[in-house]
């Protein structure tokens, strides 16, 4: 087997807001077709540096590639966030990634941007969606919770993205939507879809995750296979609550 290619790839990524650093140098790699996680404390960075990478908050120091197959990298930096969703990145941020007064069609058409001819992109994402294609003429704020972060999820794959920054997509879902969640996103990375995933539910995604890092207080403090972290001691003891099996802190 050959080493996966990386195709996101951050170097000493420095970011914050007003004086204060909150990302202060860290270093990632995801690879192609692979699913990413980072966890970690609340207040650790970790939306911060999904912002930084998607351009929303420049970078105040440190790099952002893009490696293509054959090899030519590609620094986004500097990159406005539109150029980069049109380089295939896309970003479902934690909080308002939805308009609750549209139907699930306007909302996924608004993905698309109104300019877009729809019809074959919205039945591919809807066919990956099949909970939503039944709901399409629903307005979004009558839906639940996780109905809301399906919309949200499908709204960034209708752009048929390369790359998606998923921030806590989980969080506030009961149990079985949680469940249906990470079962689509298995589903996207089948498709070749390479993410990276921030999660609040951090045993669930080190064990989903091809790779993830450990992010506490805006540094990367482990990194390695998601279910090797999550067999880690010291890892359990610091980010996990304690011992395998208790429950997510
Ligand atoms: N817009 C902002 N302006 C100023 N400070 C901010 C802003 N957003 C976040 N911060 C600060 O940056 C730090 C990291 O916040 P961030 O949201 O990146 O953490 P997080 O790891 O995503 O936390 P959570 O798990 O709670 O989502 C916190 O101290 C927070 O107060
Ligand atoms: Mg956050």
């Amino acid at each position: 087997m050959t080493a996966p290619s990386p195709f996101l790839v951050a170097e000493d990524l420095v970011a914050g807001y007003g004086e204060a650093d909150v990302i202060s140098g860290v270093s990632l790699s995801v690879a192609r077709a692979s699913l990413v996680a980072i966890v970690g404390p609340n207040g650790a960075g970790k939306s911060t540096l999904l912002r930084a990478l998607f351009g929303l908050l420049p970078p105040r120091g440190g790099r952002v590639l893009l490696l293509e197959e054959g090899g030519s990298a590609l620094d986004v930096t500097r990159v406005a966030v539109h150029r980069r969703a049109a380089l295939g990145m896309a970003l479902v941020p934690q909080l308002d990634n939805i308009f609750p007064n549209l139907s699930v069609r306007e909302n996924l058409e608004l993905g698309l941007g109104l300019r877009r001819p729809s019809g074959e992109q919205l039945a591919e994402v809807l066919e990956l969606f099949p909970m939503l294609a039944a709901r399409a003429g629903t307005r979004c704020g009558t839906l639940s919770g996780g109905q809301r972060q399906m919309v949200a999820l499908a709204r960034a794959m209708v752009r048929r993205p390369r790359l998606l920054l998923l921030d806590e997509p989980s969080a506030g879902l009961a149990p079985s939507a949680v469940e249906e969640l990470f079962d689509q996103l298995a589903a996207i990375k089948v498709n070749g879809t390479t993410m990276l995933l921030v999660e609040q539910n951090a045993r669930r995604a080190l064990s989903e995750a091809d790779w993830a890092y450990v992010l506490d207080m805006g540094r990367n403090r482990f990194e390695g296979p998601g279910p090797s972290l999550l067999a880690d001691e010291r890892i359990a003891e610091l980010y996990l609550g304690g011992l395998a099996g208790a429950p997510a802190g």
